[in-house]
């Protein structure tokens, strides 16, 4: 992100501030770097897991585009609709208070189209989510996807810990289906919790 105000800057700080005192999981630094390069020429964004709308307002500070952004807890949805209002943000967003299974349903429905998706939602999820995914997403559109490593367990050859297990068993399935799309192209990045960059070729 380039050329923020002193003022911006300080707003974006508090957000990440705000969220590592009450443990809520934003985007880490390397993987934000990443994402708002990614999506510096899209036009229409979909993100999935919204939390207090840090990363939404980073891509938002970062190209022109308009974001359509998803998140199930109203107590996080209604801190990231005050931070987007602090931002002067709020008339780039439509806030989806909801879960995302339902709403991305409902977006196919309605025949809505992305040329950028943030998946940063539950992470068992993801795999479930892949067919309305690849429906709205134009072709030539990006899917960038985080925490596909899940602190390392993703990769590992070791015992999962039970509580953790179905989530790393969904995403092991939602990589192997990622990179043997023919209609991906995807590639994988070994950096902070792991993330991917598909680009959708027709
Ligand atoms: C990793 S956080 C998102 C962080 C945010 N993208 C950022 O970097 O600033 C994941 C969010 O997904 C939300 N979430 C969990 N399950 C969900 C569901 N089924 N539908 C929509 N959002 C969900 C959580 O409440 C949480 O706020």
């Amino acid at each position: 992100m380039e050329n923020l105000s002193e003022k911006t800057t300080a707003i974006l700080d508090e957000i990440r501030g705000h969220a590592g005192e009450n443990y809520i999981p934003i985007i880490r630094e390397k993987t934000l770097q990443s994402l708002t390069q990614a999506c510096k020429n899209a036009s229409n964004i979909l993100e999935i897991g919204t939390a207090t709308g840090y990363s939404a307002s980073c891509m938002l500070l970062s190209c022109d585009a308009f974001v359509t952004t998803i998140e199930k807890d109203p107590v996080r949805a209604t801190q990231a609709a005050q931070n987007f209002n602090k931002l002067n943000l709020s008339h780039r967003v439509r806030l989806i208070t909801g879960d995302a299974a339902q709403e991305l349903k409902a977006l196919t429905v309605q025949g809505e189209r992305f040329d950028f998706i943030f998946l940063d939602g539950p992470k068992g999820q993801y795999e479930h989510y892949y067919d309305d995914l690849k429906t709205l997403l134009r072709r030539g559109g990006i899917l960038f996807a985080d925490n596909v490593f899940l602190h390392g367990m993703v990769k590992s050859d070791g015992t999962i810990p039970h509580k953790h297990r179905s989530m790393v068993v969904n995403l092991r399935k939602f990589l192997k289906r990622l990179q043997s799309d023919s209609d991906f192209q995807t590639q994988i990045f070994d950096i902070e919790d792991g993330f991917t960059i598909s680009k959708k070729l027709k």
